[in-house]
């Protein structure tokens, strides 16, 4: 427990450490054209990014804008690391980005942002068969540093069928611990998230932004049920 206060006040501090940089400027534009997300969360994608060791998988990517956050930091690094991004497609009336073609936008955003060849983009929902085998085609086990989820908020069924190919210590963020909305998706996001967290599955560092949760993954072994 002791340990976990240290390592949100050590996630706070570089928040703010990163909010004075001048990516921060970028991020801001990023967010204003393609993400629903915080600034503040899409600084802390840049900074998991650039500071965490293996590759990264994305369910629920949208227009890109955390996913490009995500590229912009992980760009920097020398080793050879890989960005998959799993998204169905469809429109959505977004009131800010709206999209009548979801995939579509999404690609055109990535090569605009010059990180389109950074990122393996799987269409389909991250629950089929098909997009499990592509997922798992293309990242090894125990290879993933950085797990982003921001698609229907069943983050319990993500962790049941990617949890083989994360890394001990992954970091996670998942979008919709709190919501606004009532009946929005931390109904079910929120008490899967407690229950993983009291096992030891999970462990939490902060909730930033608009309810967005941020913590990492130990593993199942560590869990006590
Ligand atoms: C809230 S948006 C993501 C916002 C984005 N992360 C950003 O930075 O603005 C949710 C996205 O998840 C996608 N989605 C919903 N269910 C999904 C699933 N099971 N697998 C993959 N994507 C899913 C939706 O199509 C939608 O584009």
């Amino acid at each position: 427990m002791k340990e976990s206060l240290a390592d949100s006040m050590a996630l706070m501090e570089a928040l703010i450490e990163y909010r004075q940089k001048p990516i921060s400027n970028d991020l801001q534009q990023i967010r204003h054209k393609y993400s629903m997300l915080h600034l503040d969360v899409l600084t802390l994608l840049y900074y998991f990014a650039s500071t965490s060791a293996g590759n990264i998988l994305e369910i629920g990517p949208y227009l890109g804008g955390s996913t490009i956050s995500a590229a912009l930091g992980m760009r920097g690094s020398s080793a050879h690391r890989r960005l998959i991004s799993v998204e169905p497609g469809g429109s959505h009336r977004h009131h800010r980005i709206p999209s009548k073609d979801i995939l579509r936008d999404l690609r055109k955003n990535l090569a605009k942002q010059r990180v389109a060849e950074m990122v393996t983009l799987i269409a389909g929902y991250s629950w089929e068969e098909k997009t499990m085998s592509e997922v798992r085609g293309q990242l090894e086990l125990c290879s993933v540093g950085l797990f982003i989820i921001d698609a229907d908020g069943e983050v319990k069924r993500e962790l049941g069928n990617y949890r083989n190919l994360l890394l001990p210590g992954c970091n996670m963020v998942v979008d919709d611990y709190v919501s606004l909305k009532s009946g929005g998706k931390d109904l079910t996001t929120r008490p899967q998230i407690d229950e993983l967290v009291a096992s030891g599955e999970l462990q939490a560092l902060g909730v930033y932004g608009w309810g967005t949760w941020i913590g990492r993954w130990w593993g199942s072994a560590n869990a006590t049920t």
